[in-house]
C-alpha cells in the first residue's frame, strides 16, 4: 500500500537578492510538499515529481542517476549523501528533510558549487602525477603491478560528491583544511610508482594543520563517504608517513 512522504525542503535563491539587494524580500525557509510513495523511489525521483508537478521553480543537480557523477549530493535527514542512491522507504515515518551541502557555495535550493572548490583544491595539491619521464607513444605503457593497479584505482573511486567535506568537524572550524578528498588524493598519488613526488614533497603539501595534521579523527568522513573509501585507513596511512619525515 503506498504512503505519503512529505517533504521539507530548504528553499532560497541568493541570485535573487544579487540582482537587487536593498529589496530583497527571500529569505532561507523550508517549504513543504507532500506527494505519493512509488515502489523503488528514490529522493532524485522525489525531487523530479516535485519539479514537475509542484513547484517548477525548485533547484538540485543530477547527471547519471547511478551514483556516478557526484552532482546530486545534499544533507538528507541530518546525513550529507547522494539523492539518486538514497530510497524513499529508508524513512519509515516519511517525514524527509533535504538541505543543501554546508561549507559550498549556494547556487540556489538544494544546488551548490562543489566544481570550483574541487578545482581549487586540485590545484593546491597538484593533484597530477610529477615526473620528468618523457611518455614515448610508441613504446608499450610500462607495466603497474597489479596489487598497486589496485590501490591506485580504489582512491581513484572518488566521485568528487563533497559529502566528506559537509561532515567534517574540522573544515566547520578551520576552513583552510583540506579534508577528506584532498587527504585521499594525496593519498592516491603517494602510492602511484609513476609519480616522483618523496614524502618530503607531500609533507609540504598536506604536512601542517591545513593538512594531514589537522584532521581530528572522528571520521565524519569515512561514515558518509558514499563510495566507501577507505578514508580513516588512508589519513592514518599518511600521518604515519608525515610524521617520519
Ligand atoms: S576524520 Fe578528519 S577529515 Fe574526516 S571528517 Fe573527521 S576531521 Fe574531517
Ligand atoms: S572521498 Fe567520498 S565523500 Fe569525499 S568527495 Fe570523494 S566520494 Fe565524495
Ligand atoms: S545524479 Fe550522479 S551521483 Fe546522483
Amino acid at each position: 500500500m503506498s504512503r505519503k512522504l512529505k517533504f521539507h525542503i530548504f528553499k532560497y535563491n541568493p541570485l535573487d537578492c544579487e540582482d537587487n539587494p536593498l529589496d530583497c524580500k527571500d529569505k532561507p525557509k523550508l517549504k513543504t510538499y507532500e506527494i505519493e510513495e512509488t515502489p523503488g523511489m528514490t529522493i532524485f525521483v522525489a525531487l523530479n515529481f516535485i519539479r514537475d508537478k509542484l513547484d517548477h521553480t525548485l533547484q538540485f543537480d543530477f547527471v547519471c542517476r547511478a551514483g556516478i557523477c557526484g552532482s546530486c549530493s545534499m544533507v538528507i535527514n541530518g546525513i550529507p549523501t547522494l539523492a539518486c542512491k538514497t530510497l524513499t522507504a529508508s524513512y519509515p515515518d516519511g517525514e524527509i528533510t533535504l538541505l543543501p551541502l554546508p561549507i559550498f557555495k549556494l547556487i540556489g535550493d538544494l544546488s551548490i558549487d562543489t566544481a570550483n572548490w574541487m578545482k581549487d583544491m586540485s590545484k593546491e595539491i597538484e593533484s597530477w602525477i610529477h615526473t620528468n619521464e618523457i611518455t614515448d607513444i610508441n613504446k608499450i605503457e610500462k607495466p603497474m603491478e597489479p596489487e598497486v593497479a589496485d590501490d591506485v584505482f580504489e582512491l581513484d573511486r572518488c566521485i568528487e560528491c563533497g559529502c566528506c567535506i559537509a561532515a567534517c568537524g574540522t573544515k566547520r572550524m578551520r576552513p583552510k583544511f583540506k579534508g577528506a578528498v584532498a587527504l585521499n588524493r594525496v593519498a592516491r598519488y603517494a602510492v602511484d610508482p609513476r609519480d616522483d613526488r618523496t614524502d618530503e614533497d607531500m609533507f609540504e603539501i598536506i604536512g601542517d594543520d591545513e593538512g594531514v595534521f589537522g584532521c581530528m579523527s572522528l571520521l565524519g568522513c569515512d561514515d558518509t563517504c558514499p563510495k566507501n573509501l577507505p578514508l580513516q585507513t588512508k589519513i592514518a596511512y599518511l600521518r604515519r608517513k608525515m610524521v617520519q619525515v
